[in-house]
């Protein structure tokens, strides 16, 4: 039988649209457990060649509203005590970790996430950042970036950010149609947006990432597509395009979503094929399977160089060797493995103040996992299966991975990978299926694996 186009495009989600992880960490987060623990951390820590390069990560866990489709690990508070006693025992850990990371170790790149870090008061933002000076090497060249949401921010914030050495700005958006806005209870007009946008430019912060998102309750092409055109017009260098993770087994809050009125997977894979052309019409490179960047972005370069990476917050062209995550929740990635801390906030403040590190599960990452590690990360950031490179850099280690690799008739027939010299590579139509692509590269993953969101 041959199947019309819009019958393949179906058949091909209905095949590949089952649930996947996003690969933002190999094995997955599903895969650690209580058998590494503050010890495994210590020692992992003091184990860092002070020659290597380092990224930290801050996670402030608190927003003022909540967004019923959020995924983040965060907590709603009206009132700034419990974000003001977080504060300490995030200096507490800065300390506990510093002691134990060897002396002179760079730091490549910051990043502070949430949550909603915007929430900090100036002062705060200006304490935190020069603590983080104090303890950890930090260049002129080091990157600094932080997520914003532009809800009620004001001046004072965003010169905080400006004198505390922020280089990059990452906006939450979404969608800026009203009626979705109800549906997920985030009402954030362009103008404010735009405002917040200008602000940051004024105090020299010029590198501006937006988040917007597909597959959001109510959601149409044609909301997608006026949203686009409004984030387009804010001119940004980055562009995240998320596809709304519906896991509500997992983040109760998202139960308060209508589930009726959520575009369905087609629908879902054509707001995101009109989201993609409308933002490379607009000149943006598409990097990776949801990020969009100028030319002259830097994650640009580093998808042209072959450097681009992926962690916990998606794509980037931060190429230190380990992350270090520091407050509840935050996970660090270290040559020997994964490391997750304490995800009740009390219970980490307790953990923290108390002089330990507030590690409470996690993975060794071993022989065959550095492998499969490494050819996830690289068809997710090259769309590239090269035999060739996987023998020069991992040798006999590929054995399994090469056998896996010969059994990819199914996406070779669905037209979602072509052959090559030495491997194959995601074609264009591939692309929004990468991650089902990594995970048959993925020795952890059971048929239907559950707890995952939807593959496209
Ligand atoms: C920590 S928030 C960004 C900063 C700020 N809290 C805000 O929302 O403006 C990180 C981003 O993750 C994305 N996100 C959150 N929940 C998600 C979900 N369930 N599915 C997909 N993306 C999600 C949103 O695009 C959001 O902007
Ligand atoms: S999306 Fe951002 S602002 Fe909304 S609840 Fe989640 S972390 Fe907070």
């Amino acid at each position: 039988m041959t199947l019309t186009p819009p019958d393949f495009e179906s058949e091909l989600i209905s095949t590949y649209a089952h649930p996947v992880p996003r690969y933002t960490s190999y094995p997955t987060a599903p895969h650690f457990g209580a058998d590494i623990g503050a010890g495994h951390y210590a020692l992992w820590l003091e184990e860092i060649d002070p020659a290597s390069t380092l990224s930290l990560y801050v996670h402030i866990p608190y927003c003022d509203t909540l967004c019923w489709f959020c995924g983040c690990h965060t907590k709603i508070t009206r009132r700034y005590d419990p974000v003001a006693r977080y504060l300490p025992a995030l200096m507490a850990e800065l300390r506990q970790v510093h002691d134990r990371v060897p002396a002179g170790t760079r730091v490549k790149s910051i990043h502070w996430g949430g949550g909603s870090p915007t929430l900090l008061e100036p002062a705060d933002i200006r304490r935190l950042a020069s603590e983080i000076r104090n303890h950890f090497e930090v260049t002129r060249e080091t990157e600094f970036a932080i997520e914003i949401d532009p809800r009620g921010l004001d001046r004072p914030r965003i010169q905080a950010l400006g004198d505390a050495g922020v280089t990059r700005a990452s906006i939450g958006v979404q969608d800026f149609d009203p009626v979705v806005q109800a549906a997920i209870n985030r009402h954030q007009s362009f103008d404010e947006t735009q405002q917040a946008v200008q602000w940051l430019r004024d105090v020299g912060i010029d590198s501006i990432n937006i988040d917007a998102m597909y597959g959001l309750p109510h959601q149409t092409r044609d909301a997608v597509s006026a949203t686009m055109e409004q984030v387009i017009a804010l001119d940004p260098d980055r562009i995240a395009l998320f596809g709304y993770a519906h896991v509500p087994w997992m983040k109760r809050h998202q139960s308060m979503i209508d589930e009726t009125v959520l575009p369905d997977a087609v629908e879902r894979y054509r707001q995101s094929q009109l989201a993609a052309g409308l933002l490379v019409e607009a000149g943006y490179r598409q990097v990776g399977m949801d990020h969009f960047a100028k030319e002259t972005d830097g994650l640009s370069r580093a998808r042209d160089r072959g450097t681009l990476r992926r962690n916990f917050q998606g794509y980037t062209c931060d190429t230190a060797d380990a992350l270090i995550g520091f407050g509840a929740s935050a996970i660090s990635c270290l040559p020997q493995g994964y490391c997750q801390n304490e995800t009740a906030i009390s219970k980490y403040r307790d953990c923290v103040e108390g002089g330990g590190l507030a590690t409470v599960k996690g993975v060794r990452v071993g022989a065959d996992d550095t492998v499969r590690r490494w050819v996830i990360e690289r068809i997710m950031c090259d769309f590239v299966f090269s035999r060739r490179a996987l023998r020069e850099r991992h040798g006999g280690l590929g054995a399994g991975v090469l056998e896996d690799a010969r059994r990819m008739e199914r996406f070779e027939r669905d037209n979602l990978i072509e052959s090559t010299d030495d491997g194959f590579r995601v074609t264009e139509r591939g692309r929004p299926f990468v991650r089902a692509i990594c995970a048959h590269f993925d020795a952890y993953l059971k048929p239907a694996a559950a707890g995952h969101s939807t593959g496209v």
